[in-house]
């Protein structure tokens, strides 16, 4: 989402004169987009300023995105070197207020008006796959989530904003597109549309190879959404459905409305329907209140399920968020041996998964160059595993036949049929 939101800042300010450059040393402003998700992204982000305040000179340090959006003008008190702060719906004012800006403190938090109504998002680089943000903001309240306090209510983009921005990215050579949202599944419930109308329209547009979407809440999973899997083949046969618990004493305490139960039905149901589809999830550890026994319930749907990937947290309490409320009293060193407990839980999962593949013959979308090494591409199957193959030729944005050699635990490495 700041990845996107950051290209967005980049257009406006462009399309103002601004330019961007490529060292710390030509720049008259810094920008620094934020995340306020858990603490330890917010400390990324204000110790890079700290770390170079010191070759501050005249330059301007902007602090923008969500951490604004949560501390508002606190933030001055605490970190002197910054001068301007902007929220995360605020771009346009931002770009306004720096073409008059000259010096002194500046705050840019009003939310701009005409958010989604007339913004087209240009390319800077030749790129294969671009996010396309479909909502702002959220408003379920998980009570641990600071989304809803810094990104506001939930706002859909009109889907003929979706479609034109589609079209015209697939003009600059985009072969993939990834439609995100905090709550993709919800799209459109305040403008009269809905997610999966809106996947067959992105799907019928020409020139795509493949899309996907991201994130999923279970408790908004319907049938329709399974069927598009099935119905629509160039949809990546992949849920993201972070489950972030499974003990359903947590799981109220952390107001997700669903039941361990409810969301091993939708994977079973996926599952049953949709040949090899790929389902990944979100865990947090150390949420207040999880005893032991908690932690064994999440351990052991793990087990059960088998995700090809998991992403885990250990809980970071945030401000303003219900949960804030509660006392932080699970130990840091049991956070930490639980994290490490489902990590190296997840790794044999993941690595035996992958395994599997070995010797499978794939469709896969080359999607970009691996930066590591030379002639190497990395590439996603149908159901958007990460694939790394030599190829002697340039073939980012088309689909080919690869045959898997190796299944490692973070990737499989592929080669080609000829
Ligand atoms: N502490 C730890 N993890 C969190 N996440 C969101 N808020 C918090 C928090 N306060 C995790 C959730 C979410 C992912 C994007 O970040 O697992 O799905
Ligand atoms: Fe946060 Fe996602 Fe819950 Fe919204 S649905 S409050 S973004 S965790």
């Amino acid at each position: 989402m700041n990845f996107y939101d950051s290209e967005r800042l980049r257009v406006f300010l462009e399309k103002e004169g601004f330019c961007e450059v490529n060292s710390l040393d030509e720049a008259d402003y810094i920008i620094v987009n934020t995340c306020s998700v858990r603490k330890h992204a917010e400390n990324r982000a204000i110790s890079f300023l700290s770390s170079i305040k010191n070759s501050k000179n005249n330059k301007k340090f902007c602090l923008v995105g969500c951490i604004p959006g949560l501390y508002k003008d606190e933030i001055f008190k605490k970190y002197d070197f910054i001068d301007i702060i902007c929220g995360p719906n605020s771009y346009k004012k931002f770009v306004e207020s720096l073409k008059i800006y000259k010096e002194g403190k500046m705050v840019i938090l009003e939310e701009d008006k005409d958010f989604f109504t007339d913004f087209i998002l240009p390319l800077k680089d030749r790129k294969t796959s671009c996010f396309i943000t479909i909502t702002k903001g959220c408003e379920n309240f998980c009570s641990y989530c600071v989304v809803p306090y810094t990104r506001g209510k939930l706002v859909s983009k009109p889907v003929r904003i979706i479609i034109e921005e589609v079209k015209k990215v697939i003009e600059q050579g985009v072969k993939e597109i990834i439609l995100i949202g905090q709550n993709v599944n919800e799209y459109g419930k305040d403008i009269g549309e809905n997610f999966v109308d809106l996947l067959y329209k992105v799907h019928n547009i020409e020139g795509i190879n493949r899309i996907g979407f991201l994130t999923s809440h279970p408790k908004d999973i319907q049938d329709e959404l399974i069927e598009c899997f099935v119905n629509l083949s160039k949809l990546y046969k992949h849920l993201h459905l972070p489950v972030q618990s499974g003990s359903n004493k947590i799981l109220k305490l952390m107001n997700r409305n669903y039941t361990v139960e409810k969301y091993i039905e939708i994977v079973e149901k996926a599952r049953s329907k949709v040949k090899d589809i790929s389902i990944t999830s979100d865990i947090i550890v150390g949420f207040p209140y999880e005893k032991e026994e908690d932690f064994q319930e999440t351990y052991n749907l793990i087990e059960k399920i088998q995700f090809d990937e998991l992403y885990i947290f250990k809980y970071s309490p945030r401000p303003k968020t219900t949960a804030n409320r509660f006392p932080d009293n699970v130990p840091q060193k049991d956070k930490e041996r639980r994290h490490s407990l489902i990590l190296n839980l997840q790794d044999k999962i993941s690595l035996f998964k992958n395994k599997e593949m070995e010797g499978k013959i794939e469709d896969v979308f080359i999607k970009e160059k691996s930066y590591k090494k030379k002639s190497f591409y990395i590439g996603r199957t149908t159901n958007n595993k990460p694939v790394l193959i030599n190829l002697e030729k340039d073939l980012l944005g088309e689909i080919i036949k690869v045959k898997i050699k190796e299944g490692l635990r973070h990737y499989l490495i592929g080669e080609t049929l000829w």
